[in-house]
């Protein structure tokens, strides 16, 4: 259980969300920016000898958002909070997980250090490889929010719905989000038609004439979403929505998914944004609940 939630800039209304679950106080703190960007943060609820949850995304600008974190959690340190529960739903810096090359920084492990010097737990959601908890000393855990997105496209009368991966790495979460809706799960598999022409299929599944919810875990810039729900309508998709755990959004994919006649664009709010309708509050109250 955490006495407190004390939101970075990031999660405030998820925060909040999380503290009234758990019946637990919202830390009061003040966040910014000297003349030349430097961050600044006091707390101003008292801490002492309270079990705390932080949480904040490292979402973009990732530099700024991460400064911050770790100024939370050490200082809620140096002001004597019992126990820190740090809650990073969105997890960034997650690609570089080992050293490809020679010489390369293993990014993950760099930020997972940096957390669990002030921190006694570590949870994420849906992070982009597992075995970024291996970085952690601390317990450490990797929340699935498929099944809550599941949830969300149960409000809808579905056509005989398949849920589909936009590749291989997506089942996963396909088959979870499947399971939620009664479905089947499948994923997009590229194949050569030709010199220079590649098609994307489901792997095992026809899509003619039914409903498709496309999902990933990030929509970033966006394009391997835009050319599946592409491939999807071409080969005959009914409805095309289109859903994922953490909406990056680095361009105006929205707008493209919708012209392209995405029925729906979703994501959760792991990062706010113009698409997360879909809350993680009740994830991370009954994982910090324990
Ligand atoms: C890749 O491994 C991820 O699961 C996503 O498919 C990827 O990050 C999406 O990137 P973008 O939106 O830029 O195509």
């Amino acid at each position: 259980m955490s006495d407190m939630v004390i939101a970075g800039t990031t999660c405030q209304g998820l925060a909040r969300e999380v503290a009234d679950e758990i019946n637990a106080e919202l830390g009061q703190l003040t966040v910014k920016k000297f003349p030349d960007g430097e961050l600044y943060i006091r707390i101003e609820t008292d801490v002492r000898g309270k079990e705390c949850a932080v949480i904040q995304s490292t979402s973009m600008p990732q530099g700024r958002n991460l400064i911050e974190l770790f100024l939370l959690i050490d200082t809620l340190k140096e002001l004597g909070a019992k126990r820190i529960k740090t809650v990073v739903p969105f997890f960034s810096y997650s690609r570089q997980d080992k050293s490809f090359n020679p010489g390369e920084a293993v990014t993950s492990r760099t930020i997972a250090k940096h957390i669990e010097i002030n921190s006694d737990e570590f949870y994420s959601i849906n992070l982009h490889k597992d075995s970024i908890l291996d970085f952690f000393n601390i317990p450490a855990k990797n929340l699935d929010a498929s099944p809550i997105l599941g949830e969300y496209f149960k409000t809808y009368e579905l056509e005989s719905p398949v849920v589909v991966g936009p590749d291989r790495g997506a089942i996963n979460m396909a088959e979870s989000v499947a399971e939620v809706l009664g479905g089947t799960a499948d994923y997009l598999e590229k194949k050569r038609q030709g010199p220079g022409k590649v098609e994307m299929k489901p792997k095992k599944l026809s899509v003619k004439n039914r409903d498709v919810i496309l999902v990933d875990d990030i929509i970033d810039s966006g394009g391997t979403m835009l050319v599946a729900s592409e491939m999807l309508k071409s080969q005959g998709a009914f409805n095309v929505m289109v859903g994922c755990i953490h909406p990056v959004l680095t361009t105006n994919i929205v707008t493209k998914l919708f012209a392209a006649g995405a029925a729906d664009v979703v994501a959760t709010n792991t990062i706010p944004s113009q698409i997360s309708f879909i809350t993680v509050s009740s994830l991370i109250a009954d994982a910090i609940r324990g």
